[in-house]
């Protein structure tokens, strides 16, 4: 059985919690390849409102395994506070995996994450400061902890003796902070271990037998396209590959072995954080889509900075990710725009750029060329047909298709579970697609 990749086309906080929960419940297993407890997937079902960090969205259906992939990195700490909300609705005992190659978030890792943004002052990244970058970095350069070694903390305490003896001099020398202790760290991780060592176990193995015997697996993205480590607006990204080949090394799964990739796409263009954003509207209409799409951090709560849709980027997210399909969210936020804006490029020193260009001072100095839209008027978050869509909702949903190259499939006009609009992707559509990816 083929397994499906949930990937965020924008910035981040396009709506992926919300449609991985829906689609669960036709799946077996969800799986978080990337990230950690930076992610905020919000999911609104049966009168409970969550807000996700590390456990994947799936979580609400009891017959769904939920795996937390190798390509993560865990607080510990953030995970047992999550299971313990969970358990407050009466999701005790969830079927959770967690990989023993997913690396530990370590108290340090948070520490150097708040004190690196702190010394960039102006030029800081914007992260949420929970040491995700930290955490990354020890894991490229091999000296990361990993939960495998929570199961011997004889060789956790080895390992960490080594990593704290270096880590301990930055914190004090180039930092001015107070070291940490050893003793204190081992004794907090030991708690967490004998907490967490029971979901300990091979992910990769049991994420491949799923699929051999047939089950539908879901691999969640967190972040999106544009924060990805290697494709985004760099340095202004998270420290993983939240896009679809992401997915196959995050979770160990091969490429050969995924046939859907929904890119989801918000109906504007939100970002949380430092960096270039060529729609961003600083201004009231940006205020008034933060205002009704409820555009602040899950996680942090940092109000979200807003713009119009941008085109570029979702065609660029359609080729990276090879996106089969898009559910585009939040359309019911647009509701009540007069006139509203797609870029359909970027103009700069006289050029003007239809794909992502490739040097980032273009797309931090460039001046977005606009296409302009009717509104629609009337509130659409009650609609369960693309049919009764206003017409002029529809119009944008087909612009956006077209523009992206790619059908869209579902549309999202509220949080709930039961806001989703789904559609018959027209077969003309999906033949282009299919051509569009075999051609060179
Ligand atoms: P994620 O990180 O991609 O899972 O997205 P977040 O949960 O961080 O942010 C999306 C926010 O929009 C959440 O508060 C969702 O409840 C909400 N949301 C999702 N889909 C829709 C939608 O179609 N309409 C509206 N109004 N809100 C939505
Ligand atoms: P979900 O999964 C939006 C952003 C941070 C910052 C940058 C680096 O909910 O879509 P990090 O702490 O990862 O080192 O921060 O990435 N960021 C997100 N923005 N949604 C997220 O996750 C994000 N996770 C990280 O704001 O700009
Ligand atoms: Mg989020």
């Amino acid at each position: 059985m083929p397994a499906t990749i949930i990937v965020g086309t924008q910035w981040g906080d396009e709506g992926k919690g919300k449609v991985t929960d829906w689609l669960a419940n036709e799946m077996n297993m969800v799986v978080r390849y990337q990230g950690g407890h930076n992610a905020g997937h919000t999911v609104i079902a049966d009168g409970h409102l969550l807000k996700l960090h590390l456990v994947p969205s799936g979580i609400l259906f009891p017959h769904i395994t939920s795996v937390i992939g190798s390509g993560m990195v865990i607080d510990p700490k953030a995970l047992i506070k999550e299971l313990d909300e969970l358990g407050k609705i009466g999701i005790n005992n969830p079927n959770l995996v967690i990989s023993s190659n997913a690396h530990l978030i370590m108290p340090y890792h948070k520490i150097l994450d708040q004190a690196s943004e702190l010394k960039l002052g102006k030029s800081k990244i914007g992260t949420t400061g929970l040491g995700i970058g930290p955490a990354y970095t020890d894991k490229a350069s091999r000296v990361g902890l990993r939960m495998q070694d929570l199961l011997d903390m004889k060789i956790f305490r080895e390992k960490l003796a080594t990593a704290l003896d270096f880590k301990n001099q930055v914190i004090t020398k180039i930092y001015g902070l107070e070291p940490l202790d050893l003793e204190e760290v081992v004794e907090e991780y030991q708690e967490y271990a004998s907490r967490l060592k029971d979901m300990i176990g091979n992910t990769v193995l049991l994420i491949n037998q799923a699929l051999d015997s047939g089950k539908n697996v879901l691999l969640e993205g967190a972040q999106g396209t544009m924060l990805d480590i290697d494709h985004g607006t760099y340095p202004f990204v998270t420290s993983s590959s939240p896009i679809a080949g992401g997915a196959c090394s995050g979770s160990g799964v091969s490429p050969m072995r995924i046939k859907r990739i929904i890119g989801i796409v918000k109906a504007y263009t939100t970002r949380v954080g430092s960096g270039p954003f060529p729609t961003e509207q600083d201004n009231e209409i940006g205020e008034e889509m933060r205002k009704v799409g409820g555009e602040f951090g899950t996680t942090t709560g940092r109000p979200r900075r807003c713009g119009w849709f941008d085109a570029v980027i979702v065609k660029y997210s359609a080729m990276l990710n090879g996106l089969t399909e898009i559910a585009i969210t939040k359309l019911d936020v647009l509701s009540g725009f007069e006139k509203i804006k797609i870029c359909v490029g970027y103009k700069y020193g006289g050029e003007i750029y239809n794909h992502m260009p490739f040097h980032q001072t273009i797309f931090h100095n460039c001046t977005p060329v606009y296409e302009e839209m009717e509104g629609w008027q009337s509130d659409i978050s009650r609609i369960n047909t693309y049919e009764k869509l206003p017409k002029a909702a529809q119009a944008y949903v087909n612009r956006i298709q077209e523009l992206a190259g790619v059908p869209v499939s579902m549309i999202s006009v509220g949080p709930d579970r039961v806001q989703t609009i789904t559609r018959k992707v027209p077969e003309n559509l999906v033949r282009r697609e299919l051509q569009r990816q075999s051609s060179p």
